[in-house]
């Protein structure tokens, strides 16, 4: 049976169309390739088709291989423009997935801070060592000696009344304060001595705004020869400056059994005069206690209260909220 030239062109046009439709809709790389194969590979439709050409009158056999090539030409153009775009849609959607958007709002993490006491502590300490002392610390439980006598407090010394002591079944008791440190680093250390030390002291006070059983002081010791008053109020006064900014401060007489003479400090805050730390000349007799010559050595010490010192800076009004771990008041630091 011989094949029509008509035939074979009608063949081949429906093919190219049919081929060229699919190619545009070819979803992916892997869906192009199955055409190509299809349409063009060695047993696929055209080649099949063209299997059809001997049946074909010899004169009409240039006319259909021109068309077939015309054929052939269109598809491979059709497919290599397919490839192209998804090829390039392919590394587009990679981008677009790999892109960071760096305007997402990212997730917040609750972020922990310092407490205010941990804080005031820090910055008083910090002041200090910049003024060249060092950090010491000293035990909470005392014996009477450390905590009293050695700070020129002996038995029934009326002063001992200025402190309401927590006693221990064991015979010690719970420091009232941390000068006990000033002597313990002195029996430890020779001069000359430039120390800070920051603690936890504890007092039988009824608890209220401003009065806490337990409660934080910073103390400082310089001892050398030659030291002076005037070292003194230097020492305070720069510290003050630093901690509260440009404020008035002002030293008035006071008493304190282990400091000769003694004093309060008072800075101008808000308009009023507010009592912020207590000082002196160490008393001779408490270098001599320690085996220091009072005729070569003198020092100065000083004495805070860091809740005080936090309530200030921070405008708190309850001493109480400072140990309450109520986070909406600790997250204000
Ligand atoms: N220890 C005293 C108190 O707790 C504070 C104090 C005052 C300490 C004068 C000192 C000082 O070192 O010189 O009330």
């Amino acid at each position: 049976m011989t094949i029509t030239l008509n035939t074979l062109e009608t063949q081949l046009e429906d093919l190219q169309q049919a081929a060229l439709a699919a190619i545009a809709d070819a979803a992916d790389l892997d869906a192009l390739e199955q055409l190509r194969v299809a349409y063009l590979g060695k047993k696929g439709q055209l080649s099949n088709i063209l299997g059809g050409m001997g049946k074909l009158d010899p004169s009409d056999r240039p006319t259909v291989g021109k068309l077939t090539n015309e054929v052939k030409a269109a598809l491979q153009t059709a497919l290599d423009t397919a490839r192209e775009a998804l090829q390039l849609a392919r590394v587009q959607a990679q981008i677009a997935a790999e892109t960071i958007d760096v305007t997402m709002p990212g997730t917040l993490r609750p972020q922990g801070r310092r407490h205010p006491l941990a804080s005031t502590i820090d910055r008083a300490l910090d002041i200090f060592v910049g003024l060249g002392y060092t950090v010491a610390t000293g035990p909470e439980m005392e014996s009477d000696h450390y905590n009293f006598s050695s700070l020129n407090m002996p038995k029934d010394h009326p002063a001992r009344d200025m402190q309401d002591t927590f006693y221990l079944p064991n015979g010690h008791l719970l420091r009232t304060h941390t000068s006990p440190v000033q002597i313990r680093y002195m029996e430890q250390n020779d001069p000359p001595i430039r120390v800070v030390a920051p603690g936890r002291v504890y007092r039988r006070d009824t608890v209220d705004a401003t009065h806490s059983a337990v409660f934080h002081q910073v103390e400082l010791l310089a001892v050398d020869q030659g030291l002076t008053f005037t070292d003194l109020k230097g020492t305070i006064g720069e510290f003050i400056q630093q901690m509260f900014g440009d404020v008035e401060i002002r030293f008035r007489p006071s008493y304190f059994p282990f400091t000769e003479p003694s004093a309060e400090v008072d800075v101008r805050w808000k308009g009023n005069w507010l009592e912020v730390l207590g000082c002196g000349m160490v008393d001779p007799n408490v270098l001599q206690a320690v085996g220091y010559d009072p005729e070569v050595y003198t020092g100065f010490a000083a004495g805070f209260g860091i809740e005080r010192f936090a309530m200030v800076l921070h405008q708190i009004d309850d001493i109480r909220r400072v140990y309450a771990s109520d986070l909406r008041f600790l997250r204000q630091f």
